[in-house]
């Protein structure tokens, strides 16, 4: 499939004419995930796990045949290993609690890049202010990359949790996780991967790069907003203490205490959110139907597309690294001079969609000098006629704002 026999599945890529460049932020949903969610609301919705009745199983099994699917589709050992959350904020911050502050002591050490958005930041803040662990970064070089150097300067022993993107949502870098991971567990850390910006873009393999735990979210995936996912590896799981505590979570409660139902279910509690299972699921049939190998390859001519369209404006500077190999569909940028929020608007004025600000991630953008950008990313459903409107906008922009342009 193409970008453009892809695009006709969004109605709202088709019903607005509209450059969407905010999918790192959210991604639109295709007809059939849309109808997916339609269809079990409309035939099967009941409350999963609780009920006798047939449309009560009928929900279980969809939810359960959701998380085989996430399982499959991460290559996971097996689909214990996956928890269902909100989003990889919530998964970020069920490692922090039940892993970080139960296994996080006085001495230890733990390391984050500093291009971690802050959902993988400041719930390890958290930890290191109530456990008296330190909190380190490994710094990204004048490219927007972390080098092989920082990885062994930064990962030493004492180190007990490193915390890295496998894609910064500013700068769209691929990082090195593989190597990361290797030198993490060489000193006794265990690694969570932040796979928000990845996971939706590529083939992820968590057996190959031997995660420890790791997180994404279904809406920067085609899927409904609020459904997310956590996996971790069996045994970490089994190990931990639940996060939330209520129904279904449970095996016997007690007057004075509790025991708990085994991985994942001791993770999920409440009534799970079995419709946006369903339109995660649907999502993954639609990522495997359009293939990821193909995917990666539509983003990766769109990226160069685009990065060298936005090079030849000699009013713009682009962030990060210019290797498209190590570069995702994420690009950041300013036109000089002028405050990425007004160029935002200007943007949005000829119905070219970006996100500006600080993407959630201060650290990076002060360690860069800078306090705010303008963001485009792409996904599968982007043309090379957005970028071109997008060109043109900026060129607009430039023309509004002619006296203040450096
Ligand atoms: N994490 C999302 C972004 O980078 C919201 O835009």
């Amino acid at each position: 499939m193409t970008n453009y026999e892809i695009r006709k599945d969004f109605p709202i890529l088709n019903n607005q004419n509209i450059a969407y460049l905010d999918s790192a932020a959210t991604t639109q949903k295709p007809v059939q995930v849309i109808d997916a969610v339609n269809r079990y609301y409309k035939n099967d919705n009941a409350n999963p796990h609780r009920g006798a009745y047939k449309l009560s199983i009928r929900a279980t099994e969809v939810y359960d045949e959701a998380r085989k699917k996430v399982a499959n589709f991460i290559n996971a050992k097996m689909p214990d290993e996956i928890v269902f959350t909100r989003n990889a904020t919530e998964s970020l911050n069920l490692v922090a609690y039940s892993y970080g502050l139960e296994n996080i002591k006085r001495q230890d050490k733990i390391v984050l890049s500093i291009m971690e958005h802050h959902s993988n930041l400041v719930p390890w803040q958290n930890v290191a202010r109530r456990t008296g662990a330190s909190l380190e970064y490994m710094y990204t070089n004048s490219e927007g990359r972390i080098t092989n150097d920082e990885i062994y300067k930064r990962i030493v022993p004492g180190v007990k949790i490193v915390g890295i993107t496998h894609v910064s949502n500013v700068l769209g870098t691929i990082n090195p996780v593989k190597e990361i991971v290797k030198r993490a567990h060489s000193v006794g850390a265990i690694v969570v991967v932040d796979a928000s910006q990845s996971v939706p873009h590529m083939k992820v393999d968590v057996q190959d790069l031997d995660a420890d735990f790791l997180v994404f979210s279904g809406h920067k995936m085609l899927s409904p907003l609020g459904i997310g996912v956590l996996y971790g590896k069996k045994n970490i799981l089994d190990q931990m203490v639940p996060f939330l505590f209520g129904g279904d979570m449970i095996e016997y409660v007690y007057e004075q205490k509790t025991t708990f139902a085994p991985t994942p279910t001791k993770f999920e509690a409440g009534t799970q959110n079995v419709g946006g299972a369903v339109g995660l699921s649907a999502a993954i049939d639609y990522l495997n139907k359009v293939g990821m190998d193909n995917i990666e390859k539509i983003e990766k001519n769109l990226t160069i597309y685009a990065l060298d369209k936005l090079q030849k404006l000699d009013f713009v500077t682009i962030y990060g690294t210019k290797n498209v190999e190590t570069h995702a569909g994420v690009i950041s940028f300013n036109v000089n001079g002028v405050h990425p929020h007004d160029v935002a608007s200007v943007l949005d004025s000829q119905n070219v969609c970006i996100r500006s600000g600080n993407h959630c991630a201060q650290p990076l953008l002060r360690y860069m000098g800078i306090d705010s950008t303008c963001r485009a990313s792409l996904y599968i459903y982007n043309t090379k006629e957005d970028i071109d409107r997008l060109v043109q906008a900026l060129i607009k922009t430039r023309d509004m704002f002619a006296k203040w342009i450096k």
